[in-house]
């Protein structure tokens, strides 16, 4: 049977996850307070995340070598099925973060509409727009991440008739359908603080391109369209967002909060910005 994902707990820069069947230690900056159920953070972890330099780290798993998994499938709370591959950099597949306000979103969505999805990864934010009936163009450079993408619609038995896979830099694709003179009734992007594209000279560095990608993907909008923006840098609070887009947007409504994972210890772990520009 497939286990579900839970955050724990988290502090002291720490986040105690179940991830199906197994329980993990991430690090997590922004948990700057002390651990709420210290106490069980000390029985049956089976694994924890160590970085050994500014981005990357290793698995230390307490399990024999023979029995450590390279993937495995989550459930989601709303049910839905999910690759889990742990990498090097520490992440997983998932990023629970996009579960609560998806569901949101795809209300004020025009139903079954056609979606622009930028940064797609292995679609924490996508799949259940595809089960809704929602058409995604889903971009991202990474082919894992497209086949691990394609793998989460198959756990969920999603039809990809209608559902387009780009394998390209976010923002030359963005520029290609500017040109093309395409548009969309929704586009969303979460927007890595740092990531690259499918050629050397393609690189995303949220302090130098955000602007130019937010005023572009703007341009794809068809006039009641909408735009929802996701990012993780904390340089960019709700209230900086708020006045760019009044600037950038000003025949345009912008809200702009901070999303949550909510633990089982009770916290409720800060997780990045929810920009909605409709
Ligand atoms: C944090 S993940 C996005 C999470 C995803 N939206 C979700 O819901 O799970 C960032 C993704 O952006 C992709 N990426 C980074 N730079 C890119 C670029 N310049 N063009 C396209 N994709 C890029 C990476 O391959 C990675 O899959």
């Amino acid at each position: 049977m497939i286990q579900t994902y839970q955050l724990l707990d988290c502090g002291d820069k720490q986040k105690l996850e179940q991830i199906g069947q197994y329980k993990i230690i991430r690090p997590c900056p922004q948990a700057l307070w002390p651990k709420l159920n210290p106490e069980n953070w000390t029985k049956k972890i089976d694994a924890e995340f160590v970085r050994t330099t500014e981005e990357k780290g290793t698995w230390d798993w307490n399990i024999p070598a023979e029995r450590i998994p390279e993937n495995w499938k989550v459930k989601s709370p709303n049910g839905l099925i999910w690759n889990i591959e742990p990498n090097d950099f520490g992440n997983i597949g998932i990023f629970a973060e996009h579960w609560g306000y998806v569901e949101e979103i795809s209300e004020e969505f025009a139903p079954k509409c056609s979606v622009l999805n930028l940064f797609t990864y292995f679609g924490s934010n996508a799949v259940r727009l595809v089960e809704k009936g929602f058409s995604l163009t889903a971009v991202d450079s990474s082919k894992l991440a497209m086949t691990n993408y394609v793998a989460n619609l198959e756990n969920n038995k999603l039809d990809r008739n209608g559902q387009r896979l780009i394998k390209e830099d976010a923002y030359t694709f963005v520029q290609r359908e500017i040109r093309r003179g395409a548009k969309y009734p929704a586009v969303m992007a979460d927007a890595p603080s740092y990531g690259k594209g499918t050629k050397k000279n393609e690189m995303f560095k949220i302090e130098d391109d955000l602007i130019d990608l937010m005023v572009d993907c703007e341009k794809l909008l068809t006039e009641d369209g909408k735009f929802v923006l996701t990012l993780h840098s904390p340089r960019f609070t709700p209230a900086i967002l708020e006045i760019l887009c009044g600037q950038l947007f000003p025949h345009r409504t912008t809200t702009c909060r901070e999303i949550f994972i909510e633990a089982a210890s009770g916290i409720k772990l800060p997780s990045g910005f929810l920009v909605k520009i409709y």
